[in-house]
């Protein structure tokens, strides 16, 4: 089975009322919730991970059929390694059977993946599958999901002004835009903050300078396809003039 088409709740009727909005070209979701989403069942924490990274792949699934053009999501932060090692370990796990699977069944999916963030602390064998995946991308056009694991908007700012140093090039927006994690991707449109957090947690700082947020108490598992129209309803509604009149 297509690793994508594991998501449930892919209900076509969806997709077509989706498909009657203006679609967004980018989305960003800060996956937060699990750990109270797992609680609220007397679980682990790892719990409402495991049920996060198969919402995720849900709303993947869903977010191709809509026709969006990128999906990004933070799945680990810079701050994340202060959490108890094994919770970071559980996310590690789950991120390397993710991509396990995402490597037995791009080539039938063409859904291209890209990690964002400072792969360098990772273990080798989660960055070599990650290489993999993204070479595989390179082969396919369309639908790209950036996963950002060790990533921290601050953290991607500061590289990016050193690479421009080691190259002797001018701190400007341009290049600093096109020295990003990430390059070539348009800023998002949306960024969607679930849980009842009302904060940007060092996700996507320079990108976001003029995307829309939208913050819903639902916990990141419950997401829903629904909810996520409601949010490019609520989206098509918004007067975006960047600074203009
Ligand atoms: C935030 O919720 C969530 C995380 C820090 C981890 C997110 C990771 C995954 C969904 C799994 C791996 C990802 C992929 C793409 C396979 P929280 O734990 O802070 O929740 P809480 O605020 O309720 O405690």
């Amino acid at each position: 089975m297509a690793l994508f088409s594991k998501g449930k709740n892919n209900n076509d009727d969806l997709v077509t009322a989706a498909k009657s909005l203006k679609i967004p070209k980018h989305i960003a979701i800060i996956m937060d919730g699990n750990g109270r989403w797992a609680k609220k069942r007397g679980m682990p924490r790892s719990f409402g991970h495991a049920a996060g990274s198969e919402n995720f792949r849900r709303i993947a699934m869903f977010c191709k059929n809509i026709g969006l053009e990128y999906l990004t999501v933070y799945a680990f932060s810079t701050e994340n390694w202060k959490r108890p090692a094994d919770e970071v370990s559980g996310i590690l796990d789950l991120l390397r059977k993710y991509l396990d699977e995402a490597l037995d069944t791009m080539e039938k999916d063409h859904i291209r993946t890209r990690f964002l963030g400072d792969l360098s602390r990772l273990p080798a064998d989660i960055v070599e599958r990650m290489r993999k995946s993204e070479d595989i991308s390179k082969k396919y056009e369309g639908f790209l999901v950036c996963i950002c694991v060790n990533y921290g908007g601050r953290d991607d700012i500061v590289r990016a002004v050193k690479k421009l140093q080691s190259e002797g090039l001018a701190v400007s927006e341009e290049n600093i835009n096109s020295h990003l994690d990430t390059s070539g991707i348009p800023d998002p449109d949306i960024c969607i903050r679930p849980s009842g957090e009302y904060r940007i947690s060092n996700f996507l700082i320079w990108q976001s300078a003029y995307t829309e947020f939208y913050f819903t108490k639902t916990l990141f598992p419950d997401l829903s396809p629904i909810e996520l129209v409601d949010i490019i309803k609520d989206f098509n509604n918004r007067s975006r003039r960047f600074g203009g009149i």
